[in-house]
Parts: structure tokens; sequence; C-alpha cells
């Protein structure tokens, strides 16, 4: 078994140079506390950044880099200072970050940066090449490195990849403004499985593929010519046991051996035995709505003037990507509305707010989540929130408020907690109100259910759950590529058609012999695909048909002067060595005079959608619609004609991107086993796309060569990936000696 491999661009430590050595202190951030301990169970190797830049390092310290970051199963990837300028600094952090986050005023579109984004993406590639056999699996991490996945996949066609987002993916109407938008999707494409940490990030970004890469997607699986991906929501959970554990330690430790931070805090609540705290841990960031907070306490305050002196708010900042100008407004405004509030209501015995500006170690994180009554965690926007979990988790005696904001992923699965919207101030104040006065016993209640889900989906699970899920996808495609049409069995295929005595081929047209179009007149036959029909239809003992679902007029302009065998209308029609169509069933058409005006009034309602009126059918197509908007009209309209129809004889059928109603006893399945009981054959061959295709795939007997175009759940036996696969394979027919 291979090892796994885990890609992101902060490693578990940063390196620092102090006093002429190397020191490595723990990274912050949801990614690299919650992976530490993913990698720290197995047999992974991390592949990031050291946090230090190629010039800050003299040279005679060099080799330390390897050996300080080998100590953490990491290996580095080198950056220079203008790299991590336009990578990090830049587009990270100054086009994602604040986009993905809806700071859209903030997201800056700078050619340069996306140009060292890609860059540096393609030196973290390279890094992964060296680094993995094939049977090693690639978990690549969060938005600094959204291209890598395909770069790998270049190089190694066959690894497992997955990728994982850390943050939001916004809607579709916030990600359609980024210049490079698809790029970063096809970059994403790269992998196997993508995942995000809720269901509504997930949905965003299946809405951009479908609709900026028109990409067909079915529940949660993206389809390529060649390839399915999974994308899936995986709620990242935390080290439970390290948090309560330590917390645990934590109230058996003797006041003599406690930190000074836990002394301090215990004074002061000894002297005011009323007194609570309120705490709230964030990186300086602005998606964290840290200014709001100091905001919304002040309005607390003089809402309910009952808690001054009693009620004091510990804010521990962590500094932050200091180099973006965002980040040193925000720094600037934290500190003067701190102060300003402090100046204006703090008493000599009382300082409303306690701020710390800096990184503090894991003990001291620990001093404060046990000390204090509540969390108020107030994100604008955040792809989980790892602090409201950990903060839960350390409450060994289950007491303790959790006041989250709706806007972090968190949110999704801590109903439990005091729920917020963090620009509702009059909603926050009271929502203090309550949590300062929640009875004991509910608190409880409320964490004993949060802490048994925090306990059970823990951070360990959470990448188990990715890993086999990621195993799984592969394993289903190892088993499509079995059915992949390789040479190997064209050839055998080949051989078979080469001394069959008499020969069979139905093969049919949209989608198969020629691509779509969003006008189906304009998907007319090319030269090429009448020299290569020609060529097939001109070899002795070989009858080859068209099998369509279109109508006569059309094939008849287009094929008949050629003497092709047709089958149109999905069945209802046939025409053999250049005669006229006859009907090949015998079908009503009466009842299309009641369903018309209910597809008229959907082509009313869908902009885009038209109809096609075929003799003995009638079709509404879908294909030039908004994706998303087609595909929810065209289940509305699947609901509609069903309880429509009823027992008749007439059926639904749902084509790409097309429903078509027709006779229930007219489908392609029918009509070519009608044509193959007309003699004897000993080589068959049917080939289609859609689920109108699927007929003949089933109906036609097992020894039938099936082929599917493009990779998708069939009754075919195997598939091409395109109509240019389709010709390819074709022309090696009619090459036959
Ligand atoms: P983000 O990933 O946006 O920073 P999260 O809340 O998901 O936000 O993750 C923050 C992580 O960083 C948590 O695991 C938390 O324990 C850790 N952390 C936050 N502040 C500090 C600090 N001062 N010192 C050490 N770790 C911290
Ligand atoms: C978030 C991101 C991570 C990032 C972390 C800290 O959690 O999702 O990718 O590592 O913030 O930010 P930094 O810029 O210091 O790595």
């Amino acid at each position: 078994m291979g090892k796994t491999i885990i890609i992101s661009n902060r490693l578990p430590v940063q390196l620092q140079i102090s006093n002429g050595g190397i020191t490595a202190i723990p990274s912050v951030g949801g990614l690299a506390t919650g992976m530490k301990s993913v990698h720290s169970g197995g047999d992974s190797l991390w592949i990031g950044w050291s946090g230090l830049t190629d010039e800050e390092i003299p040279e005679e310290l060099a080799p330390k880099i390897d050996e300080a970051l080998a100590k953490h199963g990491s290996s580095k990837v080198k950056l220079t200072k203008n790299q991590v300028d336009g990578f990090y600094f830049g587009f990270s952090n100054r086009t994602i970050w604040p986009l993905f986050h809806y700071f859209l005023e903030y997201s800056e579109f700078e050619l340069d940066y996306w140009n060292v984004y890609k860059d540096v993406n393609q030196k973290f590639a390279d890094t992964i090449l060296q680094n993995a056999s094939d049977e090693d699996t690639i978990w690549i991490h969060d938005y600094q490195l959204m291209l890598v996945p395909q770069m790998v996949r270049n190089e190694r066609p066959d690894i497992s990849i997955g990728f994982f987002l850390h943050i939001p993916f916004p809607s579709f109407e916030i990600f359609r403004t980024l210049p490079w938008r698809e790029e970063i999707l096809e970059g994403l494409l790269g992998s196997d499985l993508i995942g995000f940490h809720t269901y509504d990030y997930e949905r965003h970004f299946l809405s951009s593929v479908r609709r900026l890469l028109g990409l067909e997607v079915s529940f949660n699986d993206i389809y390529l010519d060649n390839r399915i991906i999974k994308v899936d929501s995986f709620p990242m959970g935390i080290d439970y046991k390290k948090f309560s554990n330590a917390a645990q330690e934590h109230s058996q430790k003797k006041p003599e051996k406690q930190s000074d931070l836990q002394q301090r805090l215990d004074k002061h609540k000894k002297s005011t035995p009323d007194g609570k705290f309120l705490l709230s841990i964030d990186r300086l960031d602005y998606s964290k709505g840290i200014a709001k907070r100091l905001n919304a306490f002040e309005y607390f305050l003089n809402k309910y003037p009952q808690y001054k002196e009693k009620v004091r708010l510990i804010i521990l900042a962590v500094p932050s990507r200091s180099n973006v100008p965002q980040y040193q407004l925000l720094k600037k405004e934290v500190d003067e509305l701190v102060g300003r509030i402090n100046g204006e209501l703090a008493t000599v015995n009382w300082t409303p707010i306690w701020y710390f500006y800096r990184s503090l170690p894991f003990d001291s994180l620990i001093d404060l989540y046990t000390s204090c009554d509540i969390a108020w965690l107030t994100p604008l926007r955040d792809g989980m929130n790892l602090v409201a979990k950990e903060y839960v988790a350390t409450r060994t005696d289950q007491t303790g408020v959790l006041i989250l904001s709706e806007m972090a992923g968190s949110a999704n699965e801590m109903n439990e907690s005091l729920l917020i919207n963090p620009n509702n101030f009059e909603q926050i104040a009271d929502t203090l109100y309550t949590a300062i006065n929640m009875p004991k016993e509910e608190q409880q209640a409320r964490n004993k259910v949060l802490q048994k889900r925090l306990e059970r989906y823990n951070v360990e699970k959470w990448a188990n759950s990715f890993m086999s899920s990621l195993r799984a996808q592969k394993n289903l495609d190892a088993a499509n590529i079995s059915k992949r049409m390789t040479d190997h069995l064209l050839n055998g295929i080949l051989k078979d058609y080469s001394v069959a005595k008499k020969r069979l081929l139905f093969l049919d047209y949209d989608g198969t012999l020629a691509g779509f179009h969003n006008d189906p007149q304009k998907a007319n036959p090319d030269q090429e695909l009448y020299q290569l029909l020609d060529r097939i239809h001109e070899q002795e003992d070989t009858e080859m048909y068209l099998v369509s679902g279109r109508d006569k007029e059309t094939f008849t302009r287009w094929f008949l002067p050629k003497k092709y065998n047709m089958i149109v209308e999905h069945g209802v029609w046939i025409s053999k060595d250049g005669e006229p169509f006859r009907m090949l069933e015998n079908v009503k058409n009466d009842w299309m005079e009641k369903i018309r005006p209910v597809l008229e009034s959907f082509v009313d309602r869908t902009p885009g959608s038209f109809i096609e009126e075929k003799n003995y059918s009638i079709a509404w197509h879908y294909r030039k619609t908004d994706p998303d908007f087609g595909n929810l009209r065209a289940t509305e309209l699947n609901t509609v004609l069903t309880s429509l129809i009823g027992n008749d004889d007439i059926s639904v059928l749902n084509g790409n991107k097309v429903m078509e109603v027709k006779s229930s006893n007219v489908n392609k399945g029918r009509a070519t086993v009608r044509v193959l009981g007309e003699d004897e054959y000993d080589f068959v061959f049917a080939i289609g796309d859609d689920w109108t295709d699927e007929f003949m795939f089933q109906e036609l007997p097992k020894s039938t060569i099936t082929v599917k175009v493009g990779q998708q759940k069939t009754q075919a036996r195997f598939f091409v990936e395109n109509t240019k696969k389709v010709r390819e394979l074709l022309s090696r027919f009619a090459i036959k000696k």
C-alpha cells in the first residue's frame, strides 16, 4: 500500500530564525491544527512552505531547514520573497480569500498575482511528482493550491487525488466575477474527490461547474469524458480527546502549578463572584467580524447597563497576514475600538475588554477555554470555525454557553448553541443576556448533545471518511476503466468484424456521430462524416442503420440520397436502400393535441427552451436554458406529464437536455430487434449516447457489441469518451480488408 501525501501551503510548524538557529513553532489556523492530528497518526508525508523565504535563510542554515521539517514528517517547497508576495499575500489572500468570503470590494484582480499563483502551484505540483509513486494517495488542501490537482493529473493520469477546501465556496453570482474562474474550476477537476465543509459550499461549486464549464452533473458526480469526479461534504471535526483530556488535567492542577494567566483569571473571578467572562478567539481577520463584535459589546452594555462592572470580554486576536493592507487597517480599527470602548466605559475596578494581540501556547488556550463562561464567536463568514468546537470540548462539567454566528460552517452541526446573525445587534445583545442568565441545567443539556456529536465525528473520523470515499471513487474508476474501449479490446472486436459473414450496425446520430448544437437543425452531417459512413455503407455483407429520434423529414434531406438505412422517430419509421420511409410501428398521434399546450406553457416560462414537433412525438428542448433552471423545470414538467398521461399508451423520455413524449410501444430497442429478426447476423454492433439508446443496449442480444458515448451509468458493455472517439472507432471498421 502506498503512503498518503498531504499538501498544503502551511505546514504543521512554521520555521523561524532566532539567535542564529532555527526554531519551529506550531502553526495556527484550522487547516494546520486539524490535519496535524491526522498526520501524526499515520504513514504520511506533509509537503508545504516552511514560512521562510529563500532570501531569509542564510546559507549555513539551509541544511538545517530540512532537518527541522523532517522531525515533523514534513518536506518543503522553496519560495522566494517575490513568489510569497504574489502567490500568498497576493492572489491567495488579496483575491481568493476576500472573494470566497463575500468581501467582493476587497478582492483585487491582478494579472501579476495570477501569474505567480500559477507558477507556485506548478512548483507544489512538481514537488509532489518528485515524491509520489503511483500507489500513493495525494491529498491537496485549500484555496492556495487549487490548480495543483490538474497539474499532477497531467503527469500521472491514474494517481489518486483528493482535494479539500477549508473555506467557503461562494455562490455562482460571486464566483463568476473572477477573471480566471474557468482555470480555477479546471484545476480542481484534476481531483477524483473534492470535499467541502458544508452542503451549501458543495452546491455552489456544482452550480459553477455546470454553468461555467457546461459539464454534466448528476447528483454530486461530475462527468468528464473519461472520468467521474465526486463532490461531497465532510464537516471537519477536532481532536476531541486532545482538548477534553487537556481540560481534565487542567482541572486537576494544584493552584501553585497553574499558569500566571490562570491565576489572574481566578483572582478576577473571586473578586466578582457574579461576574462573567466572555471569550472570543480568532485570527485577526476581517471575515471573523471582530470589529462588529466590539461594537455589539458596547451596544449590549448600553442596553443592559446592569452588566457593567460584571461582564468582561477577553479578545484573543492572533496576528495573521499582516503584509496585506486590509489586515493592517483592521488591526488599526480594532486597536482604536478597544481603546475607545475601554476609555469610555472602564471604571477603577473594571476594564470591559481585555485584548491580546499575539499567538498563545496551547496551555493558555486551555486556560481561557476552561475559565470563560461564554464563548462568543461572530464571524461574518467562516468556512468552519474550529474554535467553537474546541470550546465545547473543553467544558468537562458541561457548563458554558456557546454563541455562534449562523455564517460559520460549524453552525450547521451546532444547533444546540445560541445561533445569531452577526449583523443584528439587537439579537446579539438579547442573546448575550440569555447566555448570562441561562440556568446551569440548560447549559449542561445543550453541551451534552454537542459533546457527544463532536466526540463521535472527530477529526480522525473526518479524515477517514474522506479517505474511504476517495478510495471508493478510485475503485469505481477502475471498474469503469475495464469497460473503456481500449485498443486491446477494439483489436479483438475488429478481428470478429473482419471474419463475420453478415454484420449489422446500429448508429445513433446526435451525441454519437455528431456533436450537439443549440439549434438541432444546425447539427447537420459534415463531409468527413459522410465519407466515413459511405465507406462502411459500401462494404459487402454489412448493414448499417442510423437510428435516431429525429423526424423523418430531416433524415430524408440529409441521408436518403445516400441510401443509408434509417430508423427515425425512435422507431416509428424505417427506410431501407434509399426507399422512402414507411411505418414500422402502427402508432397514434391524436394525444399530441393535449400535450402541446402543456409544453407551450413551459416554453413561455423557460427562456431559451423550445418545442420540436415530429409526426408521432413531441419534444421540449432545454439545452439553451440556464442549466440549473432548465433541470428544475424538466423535473417539474416530468411530474406534470406523468400525472397527465396516466395509463395512456404514451410515455416520457428523458434525453440529453430534451424531454420527449411519444407512444409507449415505440422505442429504439423494439425497432432494432425487429430488424435483427429479418436475417441471420453474426456480428451486431450498437452505439449511442443517451437514455433513449439504452433501449437498444437492453433489448439487443447479450452478444451484441454495445457502446456508450461518455462515461455514465449504462447497460452498454463498453464506452468511448466522445464523438471524436466514435469516429476513430468507426474508421477502423471502415478500413476492414
Ligand atoms: P481559521 O482556520 O480561520 O483560523 P478556525 O477557528 O477554524 O479558524 O481555526 C483556528 C485554529 O487555530 C484553532 O484550532 C485554534 O485552536 C487555533 N488557534 C487559534 N488561536 C490560537 C492561538 N493564539 N494560539 C494557538 N492556536 C490558536
Ligand atoms: C484558514 C485557511 C488555512 C490557513 C489558515 C491560517 O484556516 O483555510 O489555509 O492556513 O487560515 O492562515 P495563514 O495565512 O496564516 O496560513
